[in-house]
């Protein structure tokens, strides 16, 4: 268990693993001495002074400044980070938690560990402290196993978490599906015991209405198209996109942000038995538009455009979309970046001025409309799938482009939600929780 908090009481005063950060190593020799001067080859490291020990950092970017800090803590019981070397503590702060962090509750000899960042001014580590709380939330939750969180059991947590808070919630049980004609959802969630659901959570602030939809997979195994073992591994953060929204909303209330959203979790176990969907399914969708099935492992996309298409009820100025939707994200940016897909270019700049601030690094892609016909197909209005195998990604924007509110952004987050597969400097070994901080700083730049 980790947590974190903020001080204003000087380091020396206090007990732990104190940090300060130098930005060049001759300040940091100056500090430490001259003896330790073979000894410090690299950028970050722990060291001893007058009996204590201190992590020494002299790296450029406060971001992995932060990470190196957090790798070196993450074995400590108590930290406490100097904040003071940079004039915005934002980078270094969320740094430091995204590698300390540690998923051990299921761990017989877990250790609580606390991390102190130190600002005479408290007030700078407000922001820090609350969005890296955001995400190790939005963490926790994708990074459950799929024996724990499942379309119910994730309603249930949500419920829990918003007790306190000015959010209303209602949830759309396989009933209330039915009636509606939410008839993906339901198919992609027809192979599992536990059926799916649409959760929805209101937050009532502000003018400016912004829609926030996640694909909630709590389980992808493909279905019938089956991935094989080493594919399936990781799918239990199939719900990253419904964990980030669910959390961006509920610190949206939490730090009283002046905005209103609308947020739509579609939630489903893409699974297998003799009720589940199958290839060359023609299923009819929310929307009135009719799919054809044609691999079941493209699931996502179902789910999310019956999503999308109910949220058009509400009006939303802007509809946000995040999903760890294609493999192929992945093979097109790497585990470091997002793929961006907007339709004004206004909202893509809000996004990626957003990303520069918070480190979530996106990359535009087009919504380019001539691949459209790869998706068609001669019974259905839809294909779930294309007839080519190159661009995947813009492939599933597409797809969903159809179902989706005219102001619209995209996030397929495949890579950097499960990032611990690509073992990055950034984050610790787990599904990452990527995007929160960014819809918050989108939502407070918006507001
Ligand atoms: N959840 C996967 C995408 C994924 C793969 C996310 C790896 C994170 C890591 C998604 O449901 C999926 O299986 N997509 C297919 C789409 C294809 C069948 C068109 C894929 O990417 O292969
Ligand atoms: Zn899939
Ligand atoms: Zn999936």
């Amino acid at each position: 268990m980790l947590t974190i908090s903020a001080t204003d009481i000087p380091p020396e005063r206090l007990e732990g693993v104190k940090v300060k950060i130098f930005t060049s190593k001759d300040e940091f020799i100056d500090f430490i001495g001259p003896i330790w001067k073979e000894d410090v080859d690299e950028e970050c490291e722990l060291v001893r002074k007058n009996g204590e020990t201190v992590v020494a950092c002299f790296c450029k970017d406060p971001f992995y400044c932060g990470a190196e800090i957090g790798k070196k803590l993450s074995s400590v019981s108590l930290g406490v980070v100097d904040t003071t070397t940079y004039e915005d503590p934002y980078k270094l702060v969320v740094g430091v938690v995204l590698t300390a962090w540690t998923f051990d509750k299921y761990k017989s000899n877990r250790m609580e560990k606390k991390i102190l960042f130190y600002n005479p001014n408290k007030d700078k580590l407000k922001k820090p402290i609350e969005h890296a709380k955001a995400q190790m939330f939005a963490r926790e939750l994708a990074t459950e196993p799929p024996n724990i969180i499942n379309p119910k059991t994730f309603v249930d947590r949500i419920f829990e978490s918003i007790k306190e808070l000015p959010i209303e919630a209602e949830v759309l049980e396989k009933d209330d599906l039915e009636r509606e004609g939410l008839n993906l959802l339901l198919s992609v969630g027809k192979g599992s015991d536990i059926p799916p659901r649409l959760l929805i959570l209101r937050y009532n602030n502000g003018k400016q209405k912004i829609g926030l939809i996640g694909k909630g997979v709590t389980f992808d195994a493909g279905g019938y198209c089956i991935k094989p073992a080493e594919y399936m591994r990781g799918m239990h953060a199939d719900m990253s996109g419904a964990a980030v929204v669910a959390s961006a909303t509920l610190w949206a209330a939490k730090l009283n942000i002046p905005i209103s959203i609308n947020t739509y979790i579609p939630l489903a176990e893409n699974l297998i038995s003799g009720r589940a969907y199958k290839v060359e399914d023609i299923v009819r969708s929310y929307s009135g538009k009719s799919v054809h099935i044609g691999n079941t492992d493209a699931e996502g996309r179902l789910i999310l455009a019956d999503a999308l298409a109910y949220s058009k009820k509400d009006m939303n100025n802007l509809t946000v979309t995040l999903a760890t939707l294609t493999g192929a994200q992945i093979v097109a940016l790497g585990y470091d970046i997002a793929a961006l897909y907007a339709t004004k270019d206004e909202d893509a700049n809000l996004f990626e001025e957003a990303s520069r601030y918070t480190n979530e690094i996106v990359w535009r892609m087009p919504l380019y409309e001539r691949y459209r016909k790869y998706l068609k197909h001669p019974s259905a209005d839809i294909n779930n799938i294309s007839k080519i195998r190159q661009a995947g990604s813009i492939m599933g924007a597409l797809f969903l482009k159809e179902f989706a509110p005219e102001r619209w952004v995209y996030l397929d987050i495949a890579g950097p939600a499960l990032a611990f597969e690509g073992n990055v400097d950034w984050a610790s070994e787990y599904p990452t929780g990527w995007g929160t901080r960014l819809l918050l700083e989108v939502m407070e730049r918006m507001g």
